[in-house]
């Protein structure tokens, strides 16, 4: 039986650490209670929390806020080459990433240390040094809150771009997803090292061979050196997306910024940190109230305290509009605001 509560505070359920409420609010272990809460829901909207790491929320919930608690991790099918992974959807992406490193499994280990949990990773397709979800998904299997029905996505089926997917698009608030495959290396792991830095701290510590424990340590330490940790400073992660710009605002770009970073995403497509563009806003280190951007990475936005999600979204507002003014482009907030 699933126990829904009134007026919970959902300040422990969000890395911002934003305390707003939720009118209805029910935590779930299992499909069949999730299925459950979605039957008997006293507020027409509902609201699928997964690890709050994604979210910044600027007002109360009048939804029924469901907490996606389903754990476990099984192996579905392994060769002597690989293995796959059912992970459900409640577990914390980083102990799933920690098991793998247990257990020798590789794929996963430039994405150590990403907030969040399993079930949202495909979202978002999260990424990071050189490696996204993608790399390694099989399918996902999916609850559509309407008909109750579960489908299974494949990964032709979910459409994944950059820090993107089917779910965030047509697919979005329709589906919850309740478990995710992953295939993983069980020998002669593919080592992705090709990130500058990653490389270069290899090399400081003299590691030619590494292996995805070696991996593992220096993407933690590189992100630990940059990114805030929720615990100690409400954050989430990157709060805009790097832009992708054409060729022809590239090129005019390039005359005027000729030192400013690029990754070059195709011929006709080129990524520009959003971070460089903050930086050269000059709001690194800022802080506003209790709102502020983090002195080591621009991109990431922080909560010293006590700001309000409408602290924090009206100064992402301000660094939208100087970084339009200044550059003639428009950063897209990663996040969710609600
Ligand atoms: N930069 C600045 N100033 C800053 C921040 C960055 O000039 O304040 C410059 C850096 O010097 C570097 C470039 O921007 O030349 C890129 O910076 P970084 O390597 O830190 O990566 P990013 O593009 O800022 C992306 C992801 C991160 C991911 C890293 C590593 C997005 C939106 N963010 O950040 O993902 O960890 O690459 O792969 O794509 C997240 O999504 O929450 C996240 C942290």
């Amino acid at each position: 039986m699933i126990q829904i509560e009134e007026n919970r505070s959902l300040k422990s359920f969000n890395t911002f650490g934003i305390d707003c409420k939720a009118r209805y609010f029910v935590s779930v272990k299992s499909v069949e209670e999730l299925k459950e809460a979605l039957r008997n829901s006293p507020s027409e909207e509902i609201f699928i929390l997964g690890g709050g790491s994604n979210l910044l929320l600027t007002s109360d919930m009048d939804h029924l806020v469901i907490h996606l608690d389903l754990k476990g991790i099984n192996v579905i099918s392994e060769n002597e080459n690989e293995v796959v992974l059912r992970v459900q959807a409640g577990e914390n992406w980083h102990e799933f990433v920690q098991y793998c490193l247990r257990n020798d499994y590789g794929g996963v280990e430039n994405l150590s240390l990403i907030p969040g949990n399993v079930g949202t990773a495909p979202i978002q397709n999260i990424g990071a040094y050189g490696v996204e979800i993608k790399d390694v998904f099989e399918k996902c299997s999916a609850l559509f809150i309407d008909s109750l029905e579960t489908k299974e996505f494949s990964i032709d089926d979910c459409d994944f771009g950059y820090r993107n997917s089917i779910f965030k698009n047509e697919l979005k608030d329709k589906v919850i997803i309740t478990s995710v495959d992953l295939k993983l290396s069980k020998r002669e792991h593919h080592i992705h090292t090709s990130y500058g830095a990653i490389q270069s701290l290899l090399k400081e510590r003299e590691i030619t061979n590494p292996t995805i424990q070696d991996v593992s340590e220096v993407v933690i330490d590189i992100r630990s050196s940059k990114l805030p940790d929720p615990k100690d400073l409400g954050n989430s992660g990157s709060f805009f997306k790097n832009p992708v710009i054409n060729a022809e605002t590239f090129q005019q770009f390039r005359l005027r910024y000729p030192e400013a970073p690029f990754y070059e995403v195709s011929a006709t497509e080129f990524k520009i940190p959003a971070g460089w563009l903050i930086e050269q806003c000059g709001f690194k280190g800022k802080r506003f109230g209790d709102a502020g951007v983090h002195e080591k990475q621009a991109l990431v936005l922080v909560n010293f305290g006590n700001a309000k999600g409408a602290d924090i979204w009206q100064l992402a507002q301000r660094i939208q509009a100087d970084v339009k003014e200044k550059f003639g482009i428009f950063i897209e907030p990663e996040v969710n605001v609600i």
